[in-house]
């Protein structure tokens, strides 16, 4: 399959069609952004290393049976992932406290939960995703009762195996973002991409932090934390 027409620029990564139109080709991009597109950035290599990351574990969640749009790697920077109409929700699960859970509701940073916490915002830049409850999305039509219920069960199957190979690799899966889309028969799988810009890892043993919150906090060596994720998860 080859890259045909641009169809859509997003903050990280831009799609393209393909000869089938079925599949499109996503590109990741050298570009970073945080606080909703107010802080930017572009580090040449991120692209190479969020597509290897994210490639990796679609994968490896395929190889544990959940569904996604991911099909294969093309080059360093593409994938061929399946067309699909995205949800628009953002779907976050915690396991430890800390971003805009402590401050939207003053909790203690760094706390471990009991259980996974999911929570659900509307997925609109102009308004900065806000955050929503199950009524908002089935009152206004983003999503089905039976869509919410399957969007919920995979997040937390998601977060189990993540939080598995994660932990074996010495990294602590904190919280993460997902997506989802529907496919040209209607399916329901998972989208977007998976990698140190949607979720945040800490060191097992050291704390530090491996995302996009050296990014965001100005913490520096921002790329030398995706290659130290990359370098986990492929050895
Ligand atoms: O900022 P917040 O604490 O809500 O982020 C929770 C998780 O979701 C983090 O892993 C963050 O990287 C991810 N996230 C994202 N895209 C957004 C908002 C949050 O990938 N627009």
């Amino acid at each position: 399959m080859t890259k045909k027409d641009f169809i859509y620029e997003g903050k990280a990564k831009r799609l393209y069609t393909t000869e089938d139109p079925n599949y499109v080709i996503v590109e990741y991009k050298d570009s970073f952004t945080a606080f909703n597109g107010q802080k930017k950035a572009t580090m040449s290599g991120k692209g190479v290393l969020n597509n290897k990351i994210s490639s990796k574990l679609f994968q490896m969640l395929a190889d544990n049976g959940v569904e996604s749009h991911f099909v294969e790697q093309v080059d360093d920077t593409n994938q061929i992932v399946k067309r699909v109409q995205i949800v628009p929700l953002e779907v976050i699960v915690r396991n430890i406290t800390t971003g805009s859970l402590c401050k939207r509701l003053g909790v203690e940073e760094g706390k471990v939960l009991p259980r996974p916490l999911f929570e659900m915002c509307y997925k609109d830049d102009e308004l900065g995703d806000p955050f929503i409850i199950e009524d908002h999305a089935l009152l206004f039509g983003w999503a089905t009762e039976e869509e919410l219920d399957k969007i919920k069960s995979i997040s937390l199957r998601v977060n189990e195996i993540l939080k598995d190979y994660f932990a074996k690799k010495g990294v602590v899966l904190v919280d993460f973002k997902l997506e989802f889309g529907k496919d040209m028969q209607g399916n329901l799988i998972l989208a977007d991409e998976i990698s140190p810009d949607t979720c945040r890892f800490w060191d097992s043993s050291t704390g530090d932090h491996l995302d996009k919150d050296r990014f965001r906090k100005d913490l520096g060596d921002v790329l030398g934390a995706y290659e130290e994720i990359w370098k986990r998860i492929s050895a």
